[in-house]
């Protein structure tokens, strides 16, 4: 299932499985030596995350490596990772973890992204205008689609610039240097005569035949089906060329130098606020060239969640870390925006949990929530889930109570649904005194527990009663108080209020930031994601308007607070 997970991702991922993820992106903090900062608010506040490093640089080394493992392990054996770095950092990464880990046979590529331009320079040295991305791969069979770009009308003339009647066309070259020339003639070239070897584009090769086949084909085999399908002509001293045909919906490939991605500038529209947030553009190329749909998506140091929005919106499957509940909550945001009716549903999995929220939740999310939190696999099916709202990893039924002191009868119904789920499981597992089904529930009444006592010492059944609290850890979610501040009309009519959101956090918390949705609907749909400070000003037309505030804590535990507004001259509010 698609999962936001809280917390240190070495630790986490310890927990998982070998081989489950097909792609892993991350971007780690830099090895920058000064913490990122961002100036927030109108106080102008610098707040920042943690991105130093105190040591020097071999303890960063030594703080990523043993992730970097974690995540050779975690990739299936066609996966690939994509770890974007800067100059602070990039050697050391590529020799003392990356070649060590992946091995440098595995190394694909380093992409370098420019992603910004030189404007002034403050210091006495060129200025630095770009981040690598390196590209390993586990093994060499691996999922790879070629990136192509749009050509630029100058690019167009200066390469598609001989014409055959049937169009443009560029003409390249068939050969390529190497140390070791083959005597492999074609046609009555040999490319040997001059030292090289021939040189025939893959990518083409398998567009005509398909993957299998061209990893087959000699070289005279690949040579004849391009000259089959007119793509070789001839110099006049018999050398055969390449001709490729302007293909604009294709455009052109691109290598490993992005120069056409430009970052989340303060007024870029993807913008939320988190420091380091990178651009949708950037994840979209790399998770469409190593993966298919469908695929397990991992993001280890996920920040504002571009990664995980991005794989959802290509329908990747994906888990997103990090050990910030801002990031886990702002990743959240994001992915409930741009929800349609086709996002898969996600959990999201923090350190604690607000009780009163629990307790009043939609009865199947609760039973499923609770089946997760323990560690199985839930039911999906919302009606006739014949009394097992999930099994655990060995298949052994679970069914979740929402009530406190649940009676008897739910011992006699459980057992009945616990044989008529698998009468031979059930057999197997109560002769081997393992349990047969466990129940939770918030409490359990006395005439249950002696039920439960019975089936034990007299039929030899174990049905283990698990309280809620005991596996899901409950704190206070923070309180929150929404008011206006003033408002002003201006002459076009439109009326500029200034809100102001307070929350206060349970006992030993803090607030880390709030939300804000300005045309709240049902579900909350952020218009600014990360407000520190808890003041807004926003501009409304005349009518009635409904506005949402959200608060979170350092728990990632949240409250959602509205006032409606009517706005026709003055502004009344309607709780
Ligand atoms: C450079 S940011 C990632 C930005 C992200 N690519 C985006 O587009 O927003 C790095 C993130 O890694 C998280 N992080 C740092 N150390 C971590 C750890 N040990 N476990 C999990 N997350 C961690 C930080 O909290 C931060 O959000």
């Amino acid at each position: 299932m698609n999962q936001l997970l809280l917390g240190d991702n070495l630790e986490i991922m310890k927990k998982m499985e070998n081989e489950i993820f097909d792609l892993i992106y991350l971007d780690p903090p830099f090895f920058t030596g000064k913490n990122q900062e961002l100036i927030w608010g109108e106080a102008q506040e610098l707040r920042s995350y943690k991105d130093r490093w105190a040591g020097g640089i071999m303890n960063f080394i030594e703080w990523l490596k043993p992730r970097v493992e974690q995540m050779h392990r975690l990739l299936k054996p066609t996966g690939a990772i994509f770890l974007h770095c800067d100059y602070h950092a990039n050697s050391y990464i590529r020799c003392f973890i990356l070649d060590k880990i992946f091995g440098a046979n595995n190394f694909r590529n380093e992409i370098v992204w420019k992603r910004t331009s030189a404007k002034s320079n403050a210091s006495k040295k060129l200025p630095v205008l770009k981040d690598s991305i390196f590209y390993y791969t586990k093994t060499d069979e691996y999922t790879y689609y070629s990136i192509f770009t749009e050509h630029s009308e100058k690019y167009k003339k200066a390469i598609y610039c001989h014409e055959n009647g049937k169009g443009f066309y560029s003409s390249s070259n068939l050969t390529a240097p190497t140390n070791k020339p083959k005597n492999e003639e074609w046609k009555g070239y040999n490319p040997a005569s001059r030292g090289r070897s021939w040189g025939i584009p893959r990518e083409i090769v398998i567009e005509l035949v398909g993957e299998e086949k061209a990893k087959k084909m000699s070289y005279s085999e690949k040579l004849d089906l391009l000259y089959e399908n007119n793509l070789i002509e001839f110099t006049k001293n018999g050398v055969p060329r390449l001709k490729l045909f302007l293909n604009p919906s294709k455009g052109v490939m691109l290598g490993d130098w992005w120069d056409d991605i430009s970052n989340v500038t303060t007024h870029a529209k993807e913008r939320i606020g988190y420091p380091t947030q990178k651009p949708e553009k950037l994840l979209e190329r790399i998770i469409s060239c190593a993966s298919n749909e469908g695929d397990f998506v991992l993001d280890p140091f996920l920040g504002s969640g571009t990664t995980v929005c991005v794989a959802d919106k290509l329908n990747r499957n994906w888990v997103g870390i990090d050990e910030l509940a801002t990031a886990i909550s702002v990743s959240e945001m994001r992915l409930q925006k741009q929800a349609d009716i086709l996002q898969k549903p996600f959990v999201k999995v923090l350190h604690k949990y607000d009780y009163e929220t629990v307790r009043n939740s939609d009865a199947f999310d609760f039973e499923g929530f609770a089946v997760r939190m323990f560690g199985g696999i839930e039911n999906l099916k919302k009606r006739g889930d014949k009394g097992v709202d999930g099994k655990t990893k060995d298949g052994i039924p679970i069914q979740v109570k929402r009530q406190d002191s649940i009676g008897r009868e739910y011992a006699d119904n459980f057992h009945a649904a616990i044989i008529r789920n698998d009468r031979n499981l059930y057999e197997k597992n109560r002769e081997t005194g393992k349990p047969v089904g466990f129940l939770i529930a918030f409490s359990f009444g006395k005439g249950l527990i002696e039920e439960i006592a019975r089936l034990k010492s007299v039929d030899n059944v174990i049905i283990e009663l698990i309280r809620v609290d005991s596996f899901i850890p409950f704190a206070k979610k923070p309180s929150l108080k929404l008011e206006i501040l003033s408002f002003e009309t201006d002459k076009s009519g439109l009326t500029e209020i200034s809100f102001k959101a307070e929350g206060v956090a349970d006992e030993n918390k803090k607030i880390e930031f709030y939300a804000w949705d300005f045309s709240f609907e049902e579900k909350f749909s952020a218009d600014i994601y990360i407000d520190k400070d808890g003041l807004q000003k926003y501009k409304f037309t005349k009518g009635i308007h409904k506005i949402a505030a959200k608060v979170v804590d350092n728990d990632g535990l949240e409250t959602l607070e509205t006032i409606t507004l009517h706005i026709n001259g003055g502004v009344n509010l309607e709780k």
